[in-house]
């Protein structure tokens, strides 16, 4: 088989998830956010395989076997990397020919004459709304301060009268009863019918970047509902998609962060003042399918949902269905029950930056949304409060957030800090205990410099650039090896996240262990220019010590006279060197 380009395997693995992958080969338990099973690399007793729904990475760490999707299938099954790529791609109905390496994204053949319909009928729609008959509509989309640009951008459209669409389509040999199932047509026994008449045209992509659906918006003030969408077809379910999913998602891993609002209108606004990592749950309720989609893109989640009472609640449901998959949102609410877009336009893209700078901790959020419920006046009404947000102090790890949490709640309430302490099972420990490292004790400092920076390169590309242009490689040869591998996916990808990175290594399975026992380490988060000075400063130190041990044990052993000047000498430079 030719070789599978990382795009196309990325695109599978995005539709994957490792646990369920591995379900399927063993039985798993779940503790905390992480899956457990037996090693089958090894002779285990006990759970000693830990599988993370987040990365999508395995890890045993009694055998240290590691690895994506990919790795795993191709380890367990002994099979080629291919072979396991080419199984999973069939798994997710992903057709591996000559055509899609390049473009992986058409499923099979009836999939793919549907693909083709939306993508036309996509393209009628913008062409509408650039034409005469689009004159109002644009005038519509002007007065609600989106810019052609951002027409272009968002590929809106729009849908005209006398089912003109339906007509395209059969006048393109395009089957009625295709129409129908994508719910472009309708067909009343005589004759077929567009399903959406004037209206601006938004079209729903897949995670891929195809088209699978739209939605229709009216713009002269018919009494009709706002929005109308494509009835649900094979290829889409609006509960298994989020609006602009395809173009956040550079966003999100350059950000490190997404935002998720609730219409479509948020989505564009942001993007026309450059906040685009962004996504939308097109109003609908979040799912368990939105929530690991949003996981995918990143796990600082944003919520920013329209600041009126319904978008409380849905805010609370997200909460409840992110905190299901371990992840902890932040919160926005917007005041004066506006959405994003409306907070945009009134109080401009500053103040919406403050919010998201300063977005809530879900204990804030359900200390206010509670706290709306209840009468201070009382006291059972306080005690089933200060009750229930113990349950939420259970979760808080950090000490210092932990006592910043129950001092506001104190406060808030007028009962003991002490007393709360009482209702909280988890209690976490002053600072230093809590952070269990694995033990490292054994290496040299530069053997960690050297860890260290590959942890931070797997992280931050302002660090690889720092390595491009201060390193010239390192003396563990694995890690050399992998920090010139960091570099080339940079080059290739312009960008860094662990998990990818792995699956830009395929099948060298040495360098992806080593890859995800360094990305294991438990170290701050933030660190600082300096901070990858020293480590840079160290790696140089430990490759001179190392050049200067050499050429000591070559002068003991050399016997001729004017070879050992030589290697004096060559030993005085290197100490000159070191001085400096
Ligand atoms: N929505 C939908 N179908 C509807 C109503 C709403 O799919 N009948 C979705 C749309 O994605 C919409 C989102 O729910 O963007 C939020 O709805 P709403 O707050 O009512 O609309 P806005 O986003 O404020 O839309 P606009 O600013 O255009 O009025
Ligand atoms: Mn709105």
């Amino acid at each position: 088989m030719d070789k599978i380009s990382y795009d196309v395997i990325l695109q599978i693995q995005k539709r994957l998830n490792i646990v369920d992958v591995i379900s399927e080969y063993l039985p798993l338990e779940r503790k905390g956010k992480n899956y457990f099973a037996i090693c089958p690399f090894h002779d285990d007793h006990n759970p000693s395989m830990s599988i993370s729904p987040e990365k999508q990475i395995y890890t045993c760490f009694v055998c240290g076997a590691s690895g994506n999707v990919f790795n795993f299938v191709m380890n367990y099954e002994k099979i080629s990397f291919g072979q396991a790529v080419k199984k999973l791609a069939e798994k997710v109905g992903i057709k591996l020919n000559i055509a899609d390496l390049k473009n992986a994204t058409k499923r099979d053949d009836k999939l793919k004459k549907y693909y083709d319909i939306y993508d036309l009928v996509n393209k009628y729609y913008q062409n509408n709304l650039k034409s005469v008959y689009g004159k109002k509509a644009t005038e519509y989309l002007h007065q609600r301060q989106i810019s052609d640009e951002i027409i272009k951008e968002f590929d809106i459209g729009l849908s005209l009268n006398d089912n003109e669409v339906s007509k395209f389509l059969t006048s393109k040999g395009c089957d009625v009863n295709d129409l129908v199932e994508l719910g472009i047509s309708g067909f009343n026994g005589n004759f077929t019918y567009d399903v959406f008449h004037n209206r601006i045209m938004f079209p729903l992509y897949d995670l891929d970047g195809q088209v699978v659906g739209f939605s229709g918006r009216i713009y002269n003030g018919e009494k009709e509902n706002k929005y109308l969408n494509s009835k649900e077809s094979v290829v889409f379910k609006k509960g298994s998609l989020l609006y602009n999913y395809h173009r956040a998602i550079n966003y999100a891993r350059e950000s490190k962060q997404i935002i998720v609002v609730e219409g479509f209108m948020d989505v564009i606004r942001l993007s026309c003042v450059g906040i685009k990592n962004v996504v939308a749950t097109m109003g609908t309720a979040i799912t368990k399918e939105h929530a690991d989609l949003i996981r995918r893109l990143s796990k600082n989640v944003v919520l920013c949902f329209d600041g009126d009472a319904a978008g409380k609640k849905a805010t609370t449901n997200a909460i409840n269905v992110l905190e299901d998959i371990g992840i902890k949102p932040k919160i926005i609410r917007l005041e004066e029950n506006l959405d994003p877009d409306e907070y945009v336009i009134k109080k401009k893209k500053e103040a919406f930056l403050t919010h998201l700078n300063n977005a809530m901790s879900v204990f804030d959020f359900k200390i206010d949304a509670e706290k709306e419920r209840i009468d201070f006046n009382n006291y059972e009404d306080i005690s089933s409060y200060v009750k229930s947000m113990a349950q939420e102090l259970n979760e808080i790890k950090d000490p210092i957030v932990y006592e910043l949490s129950v001092k506001k709640l104190s406060k808030e309430t007028g009962v003991d800090a002490s007393t709360i302490n009482s209702f909280v099972a988890n209690v976490p420990k002053k600072i230093g205990k809590i952070m269990d490292k694995p033990k490292q004790t054994s290496k040299s400092k530069y053997e960690k410099a050297q860890e260290y920076l590959i942890y931070y390169m797997l992280r931050n590309v302002d660090v690889i650039i720092m390595y491009q242009n201060n390193v010239a490689y390192l003396s563990n040869k694995l890690l050399s090896k992998i920090a010139l591998e960091i570099l080339d996916f940079y080059d290739q990808k312009h960008y860094i996240n662990v998990t990818d990175f792995t699956i830009f290594l395929e099948d060298k399975t040495d360098l992806i262990n080593e890859v995800l026992r360094i990305d294991s380490y438990d170290l701050p988060a933030k660190m600082t220019v300096n901070q990858i000075k020293d480590y840079i400063k160290t790696i140089d130190d430990g490759i001179l010590k190392h050049e200067k041990e050499k050429i000591k044990r070559q002068i003991s052993e050399e016997t001729n006279v004017a070879k050992k000047i030589i290697l004096l000498e060559k030993l005085a430079g290197l100490k000159k060197k070191e001085c400096k």
